[in-house]
């Protein structure tokens, strides 16, 4: 679905991408993680074409993304960020509706599909569809996000820290029902995280890069034996187990 093959990326003398080669398989949710500076936002960032490797290539469903046109690339890409970017002069609905739009559905698709996303994400339309990003809390906007992302049914999903912002609850509440429409709608996602126990709860795989370098890539339960520095730092982050410390 996704490859990238030998892709560097510099500015000037900085290296920023060293080498990057991952293939992300159809239906997976392939994490990366990595420390702040790492490279993560760029490497996700070729995905939609949002930057160009120096050197190598980023294939999308087989075509490089070089020569798709980028704005077909990213209207089949759900796209989540932290700061959520909602339009804060669109309601919810019109919010959720932006690909659908762009697309050309009629109204009566759309505002079908707005009811169908609001209520799977937890948000009753009745209450929200009219509101405006700025009468909701943080959690909510993250919600609308989230069924923006997937009101066209998009076959990638990107999402660079998306709960980042959220406190512990409501975190893990979005990181449950990120899981649970994951599944339920087949999209094959990469997902951008600093934090191991988010990706333990989020991936199918963990990507590990380290100074623009691809450190480790492993399904959970091997990330969790994973013996490199790095692998070892990130794991070190992990929580004692209650009453662990004596
Ligand atoms: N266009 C650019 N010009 C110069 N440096 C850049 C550019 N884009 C990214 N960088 C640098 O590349 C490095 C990696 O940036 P990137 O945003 O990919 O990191 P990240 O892993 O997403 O970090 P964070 O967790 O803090 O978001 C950083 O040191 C950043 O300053
Ligand atoms: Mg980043």
């Amino acid at each position: 679905m996704i490859s990238f093959d030998h892709v560097h990326f510099r500015v000037g003398q900085t290296h920023i991408l060293r080498g990057l080669s991952l293939h992300v398989e159809a239906g997976e949710t392939l994490v990366l993680l990595g420390r702040s500076g790492s490279g993560k936002t760029t490497a996700l960032r070729m995905v939609n074409a949002m930057r160009m490797p120096t050197e190598g290539q980023v294939l999308v469903d087989g075509k490089c993304t070089q020569a798709w046109n980028p704005v077909d690339l990213r209207r089949g890409i759900g796209y989540v960020i932290q700061e959520v970017g909602l339009f804060p002069h669109r309601s919810v609905a019109e919010n959720v509706a932006t690909v659908p739009r762009l697309l050309g559905w009629t109204p009566e698709r759309m505002a079908a599909r707005v009811d169908v996303l609001l209520t799977e994400v937890g948000l009753p339309p009745e209450t929200f569809r009219n509101r405006f990003p700025d009468s909701l809390s943080g959690g909510q906007r993250q919600r609308v996000g989230v069924a923006r992302a997937l009101a066209a049914e998009p076959k990638l999903m990107l999402l660079d820290e998306p709960f980042g912002a959220l406190d512990p609850i409501t975190r893990l509440e979005m990181q449950n029902l990120f899981v649970d429409l994951r599944r339920r709608h087949g999209v094959t996602t990469v997902f951008v995280t600093h934090d191991l126990q988010e990706a333990f709860r989020v991936g199918t795989r963990i990507a590990l890069l380290c100074e623009g370098e691809l450190d480790t890539v492993a399904a959970p339960p091997t990330f969790a034996a994973a013996t490199s520095r790095e692998a070892r730092a990130f794991l070190a982050t992990l929580p004692p187990e209650p009453g662990g410390v004596a």
